[in-house]
């Protein structure tokens, strides 16, 4: 079976851990300070904050915002569950806007009828690896002077026009095992925001500035230096890596083109897109899925349900109608584009999809 993601974690990454190890400093220290540091410069962000993971980014980033009871945030429905829930986290409502049906992100032209009041923040979320309209996004923002919080846990190394996803508000990032670059788990909060930045980390560890002396709520949400070891070893290998999605990204488009029906993602203007999944939309999709896996292709679907669909949130009452993102979530599906593949592999795909 091709596998849908295959984390590339090899030698450096194990002597990495090692060292970090046989220095008896496991918990967060140089290495996690390194790699904030690092990884925020590659996004051109001033600060970066690490987490244990890009949910717990999310959460850290609300905080840090003093978004809270009474506020609305505006995201998209079309995502993993954590974009939302992020809000109810802090008990503020998450407020869907339907996607692009292009290019599968926050559609900004849906944006300002759902701003209220309330609303504090609009959180778009680069999916998929592409960056969202963010020319759009931050006019509206100064326009009703919202805040920004880019999930980019799916985004590592994306750009619109020239400039890095990660630096166009706070952003959250994700390291989780089948993203771009991995730390096992863990996330990241990039800002050019001096203020937001110290409000996070002291949100990340207890609210404390000083060791014993608590100043507000907070919680331990610290990276480890293992994991910034082995996030160290990635960081600078993202660039080929995200080129090797992209070449693979684009001879399945050139190939599956010509597949009556299969309609293959598409690049926004002016973005680079880091393919960290390649999406396409097909008929018949839960048939193609059976027929794809027999064949010997891990696929996934991305996501079967909008957030707003969910159990969970259906009992809170959501009852939006947001037909691109549930057109959307009916008809995609996700084909193999990481790294490792060979040439083998991209035609064994292009092949079972045109025999579908
Ligand atoms: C768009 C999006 N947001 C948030 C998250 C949460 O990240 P993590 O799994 O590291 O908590 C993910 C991870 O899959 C994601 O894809």
């Amino acid at each position: 079976m091709i596998p849908i993601a295959r984390p590339l974690i090899g030698e450096d990454e194990q002597n990495a851990v090692l060292d970090v190890m046989a220095s008896g400093m496991v918990a967060q220290g140089p290495r996690v300070k390194e790699f904030e540091s690092r990884f925020a410069e590659m996004c051109g962000a001033e600060h970066g904050i690490a987490t244990t993971s890009g949910t717990s980014a999310l959460h850290v980033a609300l905080l840090a915002h003093e978004i809270g009871p009474g506020h609305e945030v505006l995201t998209s429905p079309f995502s993993f569950i954590a974009s939302a829930n992020c809000a109810l986290f802090v008990g503020a409502k998450p407020v869907f806007v339907d996607i692009e049906p292009d290019y599968f992100t926050i559609d900004p032209e849906k944006i300002r009828e759902k701003i209220t009041p309330r609303t504090r923040a609009i959180e778009p979320v680069h999916l998929y690896g592409q960056a969202c309209d963010m020319v759009a996004i931050l006019e509206i923002a100064d326009e009703y002077d919202l805040v920004i919080i880019e999930d980019a846990c799916q985004a590592h190394g994306a750009k619109f026009n020239d400039q890095s996803v990660g630096s166009f508000g706070t952003a959250c990032f994700s390291f989780y095992p089948t993203k771009n670059i991995t730390t096992g788990e863990g996330g990241m909060i990039t800002t050019n925001d001096a203020n937001i930045a110290e409000k996070a980390r002291l949100v990340r560890d207890h609210g404390s500035p000083v060791r014993y002396q608590h100043e507000s709520l907070g919680y331990n949400l610290r990276m480890n230096d293992m994991q910034a070891a082995i996030g160290l070893t990635q960081l600078p290998k993202l660039d080929q890596w995200n080129k090797k999605r992209q070449e693979n990204a684009a001879y399945l488009t050139q190939e599956l083109s010509k597949v009556e029906g299969v309609v293959p993602p598409a690049i926004r203007e002016n973005a680079v897109h880091v393919f960290h999944q390649y999406t396409i939309r097909i008929p018949n999709r839960d048939e193609a899925v059976e027929k794809l896996r027999e064949k010997g292709v891990g696929v996934g679907v991305h996501y079967p349900t909008p957030i707003h669909q969910q159990p969970y949130y259906q009992k809170l009452g959501y009852s939006d109608s947001l037909p691109q993102s549930e057109a959307a979530s009916r008809e995609v599906l996700s084909l193999p584009v990481h790294p490792s593949l060979s040439q083998d592999d991209l035609d064994q795909i292009v092949e079972a999809v045109a025999s579908l």
